[in-house]
This record gives C-alpha cells, sequence and structure tokens, in this order.
C-alpha cells in the first residue's frame, strides 16, 4: 500500500498516472462510472437527484478488488476528494491487511490443510450479502451478473514478482472452497478471514482529501469503515 498526499488531479492526470501500471478495467457496475471516463469508478454516498452518483456501499466487507473476475484486479488506486468527519475527527477510514504475513503466519498444518484448495468467487455472491446493509444500494441487473459469472481461483496465491504465498480468499467475495461441505467451508473460510485481519498485519488510513493511496490486489486486501451518513460526503475516484 502506498500513499501520496497532496495531490490535485483532474480525470485525466489521474488517468494518465493509473495507466503507467497497466491496462484499466471498465467496471461492471456501469451505473458508477464517471460520465466522461468510464475507466473512472465514482466511489461516493454523494446524492444528486436522489441518485447516488457513485457506488455508496464499496468495501462494506474484506475484500479484494474484481476477485470475483476471471482476471482479478491487479492492483487499485483511490484519489480522495472529499472526506467526512465528526468534531475535528476524520470518518470513513479505509484498512488494509497484508496476505502475505498472514499466510506466513498460519500453522503448517493449516498450510498443508489449504494448499491446492480452490474456492469459488461471486458478484452475486456479494449482493446478496450486502442485501442486509442498511447501507446497500441497488441490484446487480441481470446483465450485470451475466457479465461477472462465477469463477474459481485458488485459495492462496503466489504473487507474481515477490513469489510470497497470500491468502486470496476474501470475506465479500468468496462464496465456497470446492469440495469441502457447507459447514466446513465456512468454518474455514471464517477461520482464514479472522487470521488475516490480525492488528499486526493491517494499515489503518485516515484520509485527507488529495491522497492518493495506491496498493497491491494480490499482497493486500481491505475494507472501508461505513462510520459516516449525509451530510457527511465522502468522495473518491477509483482506478483498477
Ligand atoms: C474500493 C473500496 C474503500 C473505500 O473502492 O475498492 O473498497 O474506502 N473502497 O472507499
Ligand atoms: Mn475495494
Amino acid at each position: 500500500v502506498m500513499v501520496f498526499r497532496n495531490q490535485e488531479l483532474k480525470p485525466e492526470g489521474f488517468l494518465r498516472f493509473s495507466k503507467y501500471f497497466g491496462e484499466l478495467e471498465v467496471h461492471v457496475l456501469d451505473q458508477y462510472l464517471h460520465s466522461e471516463y468510464p475507466e473512472i469508478l465514482i466511489v461516493s454516498n454523494v446524492l444528486e437527484d436522489d441518485r447516488n452518483i457513485g457506488i455508496p456501499d464499496a468495501g462494506l466487507y474484506w475484500h479484494t478488488d474484481l476477485s470475483y473476475m476471471a482476471a482479478p484486479s491487479r492492483g487499485s488506486i483511490l484519489y480522495a476528494i472529499e472526506v467526512p468527519k465528526s468534531n475535528g475527527r476524520t470518518l470513513g477510514n479505509t484498512i488494509w491487511a497484508s496476505t502475505a504475513a498472514a499466510y506466513e503466519a498460519l500453522t503448517i498444518d493449516t498450510k498443508r490443510q489449504i494448499s491446492g484448495m480452490k474456492a469459488t468467487f461471486s458478484l452475486s455472491g456479494r449482493f446478496e450479502k450486502v442485501a442486509e446493509d442498511e447501507k446497500a444500494d441497488t441490484e446487480l441487473t441481470i446483465d450485470q451478473g451475466n457479465r461477472a459469472p462465477d469463477v474459481i481461483h485458488p485459495v492462496v496465491r503466489t504473487h507474481p514478482v515477490t513469489n510470497r504465498k497470500c491468502i486470496f480468499v476474501n470475506e465479500l467475495h468468496t462464496s465456497d472452497i470446492v469440495g469441502l461441505p457447507q459447514a466446513e467451508s465456512r468454518a474455514l473460510l471464517a477461520e482464514l478471514q479472522e487470521h488475516t485481519i490480525q492488528t499486526e498485519f493491517v494499515y489503518r488510513h485516515s484520509w485527507l482529501p488529495g491522497d492518493v493511496v495506491m496498493w497491491d490486489n494480490v499482497a493486500t486486501q481491505h475494507i472501508a469503515m461505513h462510520d459516516y451518513s449525509l451530510p457527511q460526503r465522502r468522495l473518491m475516484h477509483r482506478t483498477t
């Protein structure tokens, strides 16, 4: 996770910077794309004409971005434009956990147990999960669901640059472990999740407007704190 403070970026500059690192994804939730620059996803709780201008429920649970796609995102960049505050305290923090450090701290038995295991990742499962939450927005359209069918990924991925092994299953997008009875699968996923997010593996970011935070979606997973609501405004631009 890298943090660059005090940036002033127009969409063109943000896109130019993002494209230095690879081809950009156009997010499947097209109702939240920037109207002129579809490679920018708006992350926001702001309403205009009663409509959410961006995705209001991003990161309600631990996840890595686009892990429900056949080709998950290599990295993501968030640019903070408006950050909610209350009595001088910044709200809407984001927390990242090192999936590499978490993997390395597993017991040898667990490493052996999960070696070679595969899991199902699901965008529609993500929608079912957040539907209960009061911050949840709209549903997935049939067309969007068709563009992101469930996929299978390994439970542990090897980082393409560092060769470190990383826990890849996550709370929001992983629905089950292939070949395990449901109760066992749920218990193992919960155990891995709880292990991954221990304090010694996490960095918590308190945002300032102008922050650009860029992260590796193999070596980390993240969650957003939804501890604010209108009239406290939060507005971010995201590329993946
Ligand atoms: C995201 C996300 C976290 C945040 O945009 O991928 O998880 O703090 N956002 O907005
Ligand atoms: Mn995210």
